[in-house]
């Protein structure tokens, strides 16, 4: 969601005479989107304000200003701290908003510009307002978009900071969504990813009277013109309706890959998390999505050395883990966050241990992930061609499983096939892409 927030920011400012840079050094703004999701997110800003420093400083110097904005989740849970640690960060705003960035900046190099302390803060978090203003940005032209639909989170698990970050659950009405994948479309977008923290709780109102679940969107963003393939992206448990499942078999651009995080394989584990689903329903889900769609590639989350996580309990992970067979997976260390019920809740894992456990979940779901990719090895499968390739005669793309796909295209002209979908000889594997030659 941070890639797509940059994108929307990249795209209010352009109105104003910005255009993105590749490196930050001699901007005339820098915004660092930040992530408050872990620790090392949260310290890692820190280390880029003072990288930063240098290079406004070096600017200041030649008599030219850079203004050094903080946005987003780190931002919106220490503003204030950050205005305070760091003096030399002119702004700090929250994922809500920065539909206001033009005016925050033009504020800031006026005050400036009048040698008048400059510094804005802007966290409040209502949603509606920033998406009624992002709507009315034009689109540029490419294949593949993401499309935020839902934001924020209600479920409040023990660990996690989202729902005091991006704050309460919020559905995009209808009309705008549908609107905004319009526009999507006709700017080329074959492949769209709906985007939310929790995707799958959409519910979106019409000005009608209807509502839509996720399911119903699903199924009438397929009607869209243009749009091939579908995904969508984070979804819950709890949320994984019959009806949801049911859209993976029925609607053909419904793509066969699921992210849907389990977190831990211990029913005590997950209890204490919060989370309101335990290890057999969800993968009571996994066989529903098995039986309708056998081919699905399913993806998960999952967190180690939560507060009172034995050995026993996490074996349970390694449990699941080897009864679901995942295509991929993400998985993290227990990191307390500051504020959350978890982060001072009795029985904190020692970090050694995290890491021990880590190391050996990684090493399965890696072992899983090739084991994945080497089982496409001999099969045709459509490919969305999205980029060049690390070499000369080589391009790249996505299968519909998610995996990163190096093509040979021969003689081909990458220009001819960018943003369409062909059909690929798949040759080899390894554990993070898969390559093939066109068929
Ligand atoms: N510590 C470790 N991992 C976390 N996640 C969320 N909060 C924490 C935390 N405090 C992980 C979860 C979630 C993913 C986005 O990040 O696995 O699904
Ligand atoms: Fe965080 Fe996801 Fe739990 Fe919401 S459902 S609180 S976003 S982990």
């Amino acid at each position: 969601m941070n890639v797509y927030d940059t994108e929307r920011m990249v795209d209010v400012m352009a109105p104003e005479g910005y255009d993105q840079v590749n490196t930050p050094e001699g901007a005339d703004l820098v915004v660092l989107n930040t992530c408050h999701i872990r620790e090392k997110a949260a310290e890692k800003v820190y280390s880029d304000i003072g990288r930063i420093r240098k290079m406004k400083d070096a600017k200041k110097k030649r008599g030219e200003e850079m203004v050094l904005a903080v946005g987003g989740c780190v931002a919106q849970a220490e503003g204030a701290q950050i205005m305070k640690r760091a003096p030399i960060v002119d702004m700090v705003f929250g994922p809500q908003t920065y539909h206001n960035l033009p005016k925050m900046v033009e504020k800031s190099i006026s005050l400036k510009e009048r040698g008048q302390k400059s510094r804005i803060l802007d966290t409040d978090l209502s949603v509606d307002e920033k998406f009624q203003q992002l709507s009315k940005k034009a689109v540029k032209k490419k294949s593949t978009a993401f499309l935020t639909i839902q934001e924020g989170c209600d479920k409040f698990c023990t660990y996690c900071v989202v729902p005091y970050t991006r704050g309460a659950e919020f559905s995009r009405d209808i009309e705008d969504v549908m609107e905004d994948a319009k526009k999507l479309a006709a700017a080329g977008v074959v492949e769209v990813t709906l985007l939310g923290q929790n995707v799958n709780a959409y519910h979106g109102r019409s000005k009608g009277s209807d509502e839509w679940g996720l399911p119903e969107l699903i199924r009438q963003l397929a009607k869209v013109d243009g749009f091939e393939r579908i995904r969508y992206t984070t979804s819950h448990p709890h949320d994984m309706t019959d009806e949801l499942v049911k859209v993976h078999a029925d609607v053909k651009e419904c793509m066969p890959y699921l992210h849907l995080p389990v977190q831990s394989g211990s029913d005590k584990i997950l209890k204490a998390m919060n989370r309101s689903h335990n290890s057999s329903s969800y993968k009571k889900i996994i066989n529903q999505l098995r039986e309708i769609k056998p081919d699905i590639a399913i993806s998960g989350d999952f967190i180690v050395g939560f507060p009172g996580e034995t050995d026993e309990d996490f074996e349970e992970t390694m449990k699941l883990v080897r009864s679901v067979t995942y295509a991929q997976a993400y998985s993290f260390k227990f990191s307390p966050r500051p504020g959350t019920p978890a982060a001072i809740m009795d029985g904190q894992v020692p970090e050694e241990v995290k890491s021990l456990r880590l190391t050996r979940l990684q090493a399965l779901l890696k072992e899983q992930q090739i084991a994945f990719n080497k089982s496409v090895v001999g099969k045709t499968l459509p490919v969305l061609i999205e980029n060049t390739g690390k070499t000369e005669g080589s391009a790249f793309g996505r299968s519909p499983y998610m995996q990163a796909v190096q093509v040979n295209i021969g003689d081909a002209s990458f220009d001819d096939l960018n943003g369409k979908i062909f059909n690929v000889n798949i040759k080899e594997s390894g554990p993070f892409n898969i390559q093939g030659v066109l068929a």
